[in-house]
């Protein structure tokens, strides 16, 4: 299950819905830049890197390879979690090979932030960068180095070594004395979770029959090959990250469900070729509450963009569709979905190489807006004929079936369109 726009799509609603038909939800990549949003019995909950399907009985849930773990975070994620008497060792497992952030990690990324000026990726600052670096790198630390009798003293290399880069960025201060020690606290926790060879675990639940639900974080235009490099995440965001970040080969892979909002956002720099910075994206930022989950940034708001959308449904190979946040549009008395960029004078509906370079515009259709309240909706047979259209007109230009279109925030508006 993936994000097909620049992430905030609605993931961990969904993954949240769906967990009752799966025994295993596995997260594959990316790590505390991620903020899944989970509502239900009137409660939200922020997840950052503990998979969605935390709240369902008898899943387990599964850290993979592919992310990157910031111990603080995770701690943190369950301390706020404490009511729920959660027996974290049965229903979370840990990858031994998934990459530690350490503090210095998180003042390498705002260093580079503040260097690169007006020109700054936007990031959320948890360190993902220079953690994944030093993952290809060959440098990095993992959650199984945690039991060699030598970590602290590979921590401290690493450590230092990263002390002597930041010197190098003028101006830049720092102070470890506080997050240090939460981190070494922390680690105990990490420690004593279920910690396994996540992709030998993975193939025996799959050998056995067991249904795994991979959850993507971020979303295809943020990948790290295709999306709107240097504008990105570090990460493959892509279906095939699922492979890379759990272990399991492409041939086990059986349906990949995208998931994209009936218009679009993004937050931090880079193009976004529908951008609306007037009266109506003010309107979706209000009514659809376009806040980051992780940083609270107001998300850049515009209309959905299907030249962007049909090449994440081209990439990460989509089988079936599902329309997040359509109760947010219920205001509007006409939609507007871009349908091709000119560029140039020229007109083409594929993503350029040089997005950030060339100026786009966005040449749109007008579709007619429902003007209805839809978050009281319990089926899409009752929905307004103009929302019905708008799924078909959607589906017709994706060629890929819309299976589910979600009506509000609570795991309970949402509609089984086939
Ligand atoms: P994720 O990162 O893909 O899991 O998405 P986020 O949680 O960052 O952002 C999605 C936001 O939209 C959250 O605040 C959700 O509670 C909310 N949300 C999800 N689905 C819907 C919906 O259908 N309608 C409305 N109004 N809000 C939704
Ligand atoms: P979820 O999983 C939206 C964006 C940041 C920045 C760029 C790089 O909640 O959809 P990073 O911290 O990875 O170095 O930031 O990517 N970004 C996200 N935007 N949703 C996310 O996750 C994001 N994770 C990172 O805003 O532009
Ligand atoms: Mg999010």
């Amino acid at each position: 299950m993936l994000g097909l726009q620049w992430g905030d799509e609605g993931k961990g609603k969904i993954v949240d819905v769906m967990t009752p038909a799966y025994d295993v939800i596995a997260r594959f990549q990316g790590g505390p830049n991620a903020g899944h949003t989970l509502e239900f019995e009137g409660r939200k909950h922020v997840l950052h890197t503990i998979p969605s399907g935390i709240f369902r009985p008898n899943t387990l849930n599964i850290i993979g390879n592919g992310v990157v773990i910031d111990p603080v975070i995770l701690q943190q994620e369950m301390d706020d979690l404490a009511d729920y008497h959660l027996d974290w060792q049965k229903i979370l497992a840990v990858s031994k090979k998934a990459h530690l952030i350490i503090p210095t990690h998180r003042l390498l990324d705002a260093a580079s932030e503040q260097a690169k000026g007006k020109n700054k990726i936007g990031s959320t600052l948890k360190g993902i960068g220079p953690t994944y670096m030093d993952k290809t790198g060959r440098n990095g630390l993992r959650v199984g180095d945690l039991f060699s009798p030598n970590f602290k003293e590979k921590y401290e290399a690493l450590r230092d070594k990263h002390i002597s880069m930041l010197k190098h960025y003028e101006g830049f201060e720092f102070d470890l004395s506080d997050y240090e020690p939460k981190f070494f606290h922390a680690v105990e926790l990490l420690k004593n979770l279920t910690c396994v060879d996540s992709e030998q675990y993975i193939n025996e639940l799959l050998k056995s029959g067991k249904n795994i639900l991979a959850e993507g974080a971020q979303g295809t235009m943020l990948d790290i090959d295709f999306g709107t490099y240097p504008f990105v995440t570090s990460s493959n965001t892509v279906t095939a990250g699922t492979c890379t970040g759990l272990g399991v080969a492409p041939s086990k892979i059986k349906n990949v469900i995208g998931i994209f909002k009936a218009y679009c956002t993004r937050v931090g720099s880079g193009p976004f070729p529908t951008e609306l910075e007037d009266e109506d994206g003010e309107k979706i930022r209000q009514i659809g509450r376009e806040f980051g989950a992780t940083t609270g940034r107001p998300r850049r708001c515009g209309w959905i963009d299907l030249p962007a959308l049909k090449y994440s449904i081209m990439v990460d190979g989509v089988t079936e569709l599902t329309m997040m946040k359509a109760d947010v549009l219920g205001e509007f008395d006409e939609i507007k979905v871009c349908t091709a960029y000119k560029i140039n004078g020229k007109t083409m509906d594929y993503v350029p190489f040089d997005m950030e370079d060339v100026v786009i515009e966005p040449v749109y259709e007008s579709v007619k807006g429902w003007k209805q309240d839809l978050t009281g909706l319990t089926n899409f047979a009752d929905a307004p004929q103009a929302l019905k259209d708008y799924v078909t007109y959607l589906e017709r230009i994706l060629e890929v079936p819309i299976s589910m279109v979600s009506v509000g925030p609570d795991r309970n508006q949402t509609l089984k369109v086939h």
